[in-house]
């Protein structure tokens, strides 16, 4: 089943793109052909004369229409041009006169008396020198043989070149297509084997399924075991990937491979097949030559990369779906295209100044910045701005001060789009503008159509309907209720959407707004952690109710703790107007594993929670279905290990939504309180988030020494410096949970002797097991690096998933 929303960015995009496309250039970027260029070669020799005349003085005006003119262009052409290169010049010529000059070319058969064998044969043949440049010609006369072969020579060059600049920034689509068409496979073929694996039938006995001995595994499962643990799984510096180094995102080995790649792409095509010789007729020198082409070169690679960085950055990048991969992985390309984008302008700006310089102009350079040539000027800002973009997103920025980093990003791209196009727009629009500003500007406005689209249909409702619901024919909007629970230091948003048809589950995030605040625009990233209804039953009278689980932070989350906290009383409620967007996110395939083990911290519940729910409503309808009946997961056995430091949390959920639950032989669930050490986590101390990474996982700490609260870079990642909770000992605090039937135990959960465990209890057979973690970076990253090492090479064994609450 697709999604409505899926359905929905689909056909907004045929929509957009229909409307969009509308690239009507010959020639891609303005180029010319191989067998053009015979044809250029005529403008380039007869161009430096005057020709008096009807347009006397109008380059294209004279060269187009003047007899004597063209008389010496098509006897020239058919003196020296192959023959089969005729036409193609001709078109060309025509092509440049209408576009530049406005008036038709007057075609050879006007003058078909002038230009018999005979005609020709008697013209004067003036070499190099023989008429002074800018001189008045009143008759034809034909090139030599050497003007025109140091001509051809020339333009053949500056074509060649103008061509490999055109290919190989397409080349840069044909790399990103052939990576998107590997990830859509990859998709395609995961979610087969996912529909294959996603159910079982209980016997008639009810006794389960038996678990068969492994099957050894054919050479394509082997080979995909071995890419897996060694590929696709491991950071490329483990176990750094969520954590930092130096503040920079370590990606996978995958992604390492993909941006790598394309970086190597990238710095190769925009320096090979780079030629000048000495005596072109354009540039003498060679060094300038070189400049020039290089400049070129980077420059259009340049442009070509923005529709990219547009699209890899939008929340309805319709790649997202079709491939599976995260946001963050698209983040990842984004970051790493706008790096690229920006060296590439970088060399464009310097090359210029170097060509100016070695071709002579330099008086030019210093005018064009004294005449404040638009073009020149804006084209220098944009390399300027394109340069604030990269530094003001280091993830310093981004993790101090993340909404004005965004409003200085989004200003800034703006800019940098108006100034590209007034850089670009002193040529065809079709050659620059079009097929790179505006493709951008479209995939911009796309997402941001998509999400006002969005926003519309969740947080609007008209009832039809008005009979029996007793709720009157009006315009139904969200409601939101927020609640701030001190002792656990956690807010709880529950939303009821204007519109119940949407389909919550496991693995989604909703964006939360508060559209009548000052800042109304911020919007912030949350996950679904718990919601009342299994689909939309809108004939129900229960209103479907979304929950947020939020741990306040500086900005906005401190914000609502301070709306709730004004509101006084026990409870600390408000009900603040709130919208939604979303849902975005897809749920990972955990019910086909036939062992889940589910890794939590702190407020990273919320990522796992809904697995769980989801889990327990599969079996549900597996026993509504009865004996023989089909049960919708493979799961026998879902593990939580949870740590948070607050115990008013950890008993806020045991109590709440996991109550009842805790006893089920089917369903173990370990609760961590970690201690918390305010002096240590307010430090933002980098340092040490690698020495205290290697061992996080693998000895079981005291308390003092909890991961939570030795962690650098504490504000870029939502779980480090939580609050709140007092370290008691293991048994003062079951006294209070036995009653209950849970356990919670002091200091951190031995994640690494967990999965050990449950691999071992795999091993030799066919079952597989799902790991999921959500929490601060170095639990993800140590379990990330366990797993990978805890992998069979014989067969697909474990799996790994990772939802993180950054990016
Ligand atoms: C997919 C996803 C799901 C999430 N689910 C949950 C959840 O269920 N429960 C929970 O407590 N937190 C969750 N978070 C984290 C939550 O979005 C941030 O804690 C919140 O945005 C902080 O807002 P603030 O203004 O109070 O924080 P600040 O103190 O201003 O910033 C705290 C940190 O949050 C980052 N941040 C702020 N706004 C955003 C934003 N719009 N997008 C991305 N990063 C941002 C900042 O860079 C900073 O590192 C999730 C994040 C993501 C990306
Ligand atoms: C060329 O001819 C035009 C008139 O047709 C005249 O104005 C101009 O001065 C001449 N130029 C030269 C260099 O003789
Ligand atoms: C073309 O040929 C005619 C007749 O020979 C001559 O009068 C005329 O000047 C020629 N035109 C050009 C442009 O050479």
């Amino acid at each position: 089943m697709i999604p409505s929303y899926t359905r929905l960015t689909a056909a907004a995009t045929a929509l957009f793109l229909a409307g969009a496309v509308h690239v009507q250039a010959d020639t891609p970027l303005g180029i010319a052909y191989n067998n053009q260029e015979c044809g250029l070669v005529m403008f380039d020799v007869y161009g430096e004369f005057e020709w008096p005349g009807d347009y006397y003085g109008d380059y294209y005006g004279s060269l187009c229409t003047n007899p004597n003119a063209l008389v010496s262009m098509y006897a020239s052409m058919y003196t020296y041009c192959l023959p089969e290169d005729i036409e193609p010049g001709l078109d060309i010529m025509n092509e440049w006169c209408t576009e530049y000059g406005e008036v038709e070319l007057l075609r050879p058969s006007e003058f078909a008396a002038n230009l018999t064998k005979e005609a020709i044969a008697a013209l004067p043949v003036y070499g190099e020198g023989d008429v002074e440049e800018g001189s008045n010609v009143t008759a034809p006369f034909l090139m030599s043989k050497a003007v025109f072969d140091v001509t051809r020579r020339s333009e053949h060059a500056y074509d060649w070149e103008q061509r490999l600049h055109a290919y190989y920034t397409f080349a840069c689509y044909g790399f990103w297509a052939i990576i998107l068409l590997f990830g859509v496979v990859q998709n395609i073929t995961y979610k087969i084997i996912e529909s294959r694996s996603s159910y079982v039938y209980t016997d008639a006995e009810g006794s389960g399924r038996p678990i068969n001995n492994a099957k050894p595994a054919n050479i394509f499962g082997r080979a995909a075991a071995v890419v897996r643990k060694y590929v696709i799984m491991p950071s490329a510096l483990p176990p750094y990937h969520q954590q930092r180094i130096m503040g920079c995102t370590i990606p996978t080995r995958a992604e390492t491979f993909v941006v790598a790649s394309y970086w190597i792409i990238g710095i190769v095509l925009g320096a090979v097949n780079i030629h000048g010789f000495n005596g072109n007729i354009f540039w003498s020198g060679s060094a300038s030559q070189i400049w020039r082409y290089i400049s070129d070169r980077t420059g259009t690679m340049s442009y070509g990369n923005l529709p990219l960085l547009w699209i890899f950055s939008g929340r309805n990048n319709i790649f997202l779906w079709m491939t599976g991969w995260s946001f963050g992985t698209f983040n990842i390309f984004h970051r790493h295209i706008a790096r690229l984008a920006t060296l590439q302008a970088i060399m464009h700006s310097i090359g210029y100044t170097a060509y100016y310089f070695c071709a002579g102009y330099g008086e030019y350079y210093f005018l064009y910045f004294a005449e404040r040539e638009l073009w020149w000027t804006l084209g220098v800002s944009a390399t300027v701005v394109m340069s604030f973009l990269i530094i003001f997103s280091f993830s310093y920025f981004r993790a101090k001060l993340y909404e004005n980093f965004l409003i200085v990003h989004i200003v800034l791209s703006v800019l940098l789009l108006v100034f590209l196009y007034y850089h670009t727009a002193i040529f065809d629009l079709e050659d620059y503008n079009y097929p790179f500003i505006l493709t951008a500007c479209v995939i911009w406005g796309f997402d941001r159509f998509v999400r006002l689209v969005r926003q519309l249909y969740i947080n609007l409702h008209v009832r039809r309907n008005t009979v029996g619901n007793g709720k009157g024919g009006r315009i139904q909007t969200t409601k939101a209720t927020v609640t701030y629970h001190e002792a656990a230091n956690i807010l709880t948003v529950d939303v009821v959407p204007g519109n119940a048809k949407i389909f919550p589950g496991p693995g989604q995030h909703y964006f939360l707004y508060q559209p009548l605040t000052i800042v109304g625009w911020e919007n912030h990233p949350f996950t679904l952690a718990w919601w009342n209804q299994t689909s939309s039953s809108s004939s129900t009278d229960d209103d479907l109710h979304l929950q947020f689980w939020v741990r306040p932070y500086d900005g906005w989350t401190k914000k609502l703790v301070k709306q709730c906290k004004a509101k006084g009383g026990s409870t600390l409620t408000t009900a603040p107007a709130m919208l939604l967007e979303g849902p975005y996110g897809k749920a990972e395939p955990l019910h086909t594993f036939d062992q889940v083990l589910l890794v939590a911290g702190g407020s990273g519940i919320a990522g796992v929670l809904p697995y769980l729910l989801d889990y327990v409503r599969r079996v549900e309808r597996g026993a509504a279905a009865g004996a023989n009946g089909k049960v919708p997961t493979r799961t026998r056995n879902i593990t939580i290990v949870w740590a948070d430091r607050s115990e008013a949390f950890i008993r806020f959920i045991a109590d709440g939504v996991l109550a009842g639950l805790l006893n089920r032989p089917d369903i173990n669930v370990a609760f961590h309180l970690t201690g918390s050490q305010p002096a240590v986590a307010d430090a933002s101390n980098i340092a040490s988030t690698a020495s205290s990474s290697t061992d996080a996982v693998d000895s079981p700490v005291t308390p003092a020494e909890d991961a939570d609260a030795t962690v650098g870079e504490k504000t870029v990642q939502q779980f480090d410096s939580e609050k709140g909770g007092v370290f008691e000992n293991t048994a003062d605090l079951n006294k209070k949970s036995i009653a209950a039937g849970y356990r919670i135990q002091a200091g951190r959960p031995d994640v690494l002797s967990t999965v050990r465990k449950l691999t071992q209890s795999i091993h030799g057979t066919d079952a597989r097991l799902g790991v999921m973690v959500c929490g601060p970076n170095d639990l993800a990253d140590n379990v990330r690096h366990v797993v990978a090492q805890n992998m069979e090479t014989t067969r697909e064994s474990i799996e790994y998933f990772e939802e993180s609450f950054g990016w």
